[in-house]
């Protein structure tokens, strides 16, 4: 029997959701995450879909580097797609995959071959008890508040257990609307997983190395996007200009300003925010003193 769930996505998630299909359609790739771009770019010309896919390998092959050796059971939080998953699963760990998103279960279990479980669940709601050795966010935390990561991974986690969060956030909690306002504040995160025992263990800034990704998705919106729907609004002008005067009004009223902010999308991440992975250790009891 299928299994329909209803979850409340708030705006800015649900920008942040649009973005991922759009994202999709242009890489075509197992992985919804930003990439890890070496060497950087250094021209335009370089900002291709084939680099972006070598760029999401660079960043999963970063990850594994951070999963300290002995562990052996992950839960994926917001696994996506599953390309993530695949990859740990390759690499000989055992894996469960967990997102409020019936399209990527359907991905993730083709993906994955029925070799990972697969959560249908906020990590909110999730029950799971002191079952991994790790728990990874990639790309994921933002998406979830601090305090529920925090209290949620350590319910989770076996003793001695590792949480490891790759993500954008933002530097400072000043900066509140806009396309990336959605992104836990570092500082706040640090303090949710500090107070229920984490201790960081690792952390790496990799913020100029996924910025490439952001350039190359306004570069693509803004040239084949952005010309389609002038092409397409010319068409109507010719054809119906009556639709096309309310489509104008309508543009004007609902999509100017979001779309100016996406433009400026490099400007405002150099700015506001930052990307970390960070990897927290939450000590068995005996460990702390
Ligand atoms: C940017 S994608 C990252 C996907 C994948 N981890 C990757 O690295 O390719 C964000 C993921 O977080 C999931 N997500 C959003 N809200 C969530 C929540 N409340 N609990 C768990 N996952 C959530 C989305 O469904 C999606 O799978």
């Amino acid at each position: 029997m299928s299994q329909i769930k209803s979850f409340s996505i708030s705006k800015p998630a649900r920008y942040q959701n649009a973005a991922l299909e759009y994202y999709l359609g242009l890489t075509n790739s197992p992985y919804l995450h930003y990439g890890y771009w070496e060497p950087l770019p250094t021209s335009l010309d370089e900002l291709t879909p084939a680099q972006l896919r070598i760029a999401q390998q660079a960043y999963a092959d970063r990850l594994l580097a951070f999963i300290p050796p002995e562990v052996k059971t992950i839960l994926d939080v917001g696994c996506g797609i599953g390309g993530n998953a695949a990859q740990l699963l390759a690499h000989g760990f055992t894996v469960e995959g967990l997102a409020p998103d019936p399209f990527q279960q359907e991905q993730f279990l083709h993906r994955t071959q029925g070799n990972a479980l697969f959560h249908l669940t906020r990590f909110e709601d999730f029950k799971g008890t002191a079952a991994y050795d790790l728990i990874l966010f990639s790309e994921s935390s933002q998406y979830i508040p601090s305090t529920e990561i925090a209290q949620g991974s350590k319910r989770s986690l076996r003793s001695g257990g590792y949480l490891l969060i790759a993500d954008m956030f933002r530097k400072n909690a000043d900066y509140q609307q806009g396309i990336f306002s959605n992104c836990l504040v570092v500082s706040e995160l640090e303090a949710a997983l500090t107070q229920q025992g984490f201790q960081l263990v690792k952390v790496e800034d990799i913020s100029t190395h996924v910025a490439p990704t952001i350039d190359i998705c306004v570069y693509y919106f803004q040239t084949f996007g952005l010309t389609t729907l002038k092409y397409i609004a010319q068409l109507v002008a010719i054809a119906v200009p009556l639709l096309h005067k309310i489509g104008r009004r309508l543009f004007n009223r609902w999509l100017k300003k979001p779309i100016d902010e996406a433009m400026q999308a490099h400007a405002v991440f150099d700015q506001h925010l930052c990307y970390q992975i960070q990897l927290w250790h939450l000590p068995a009891e005996t460990e702390v003193k």
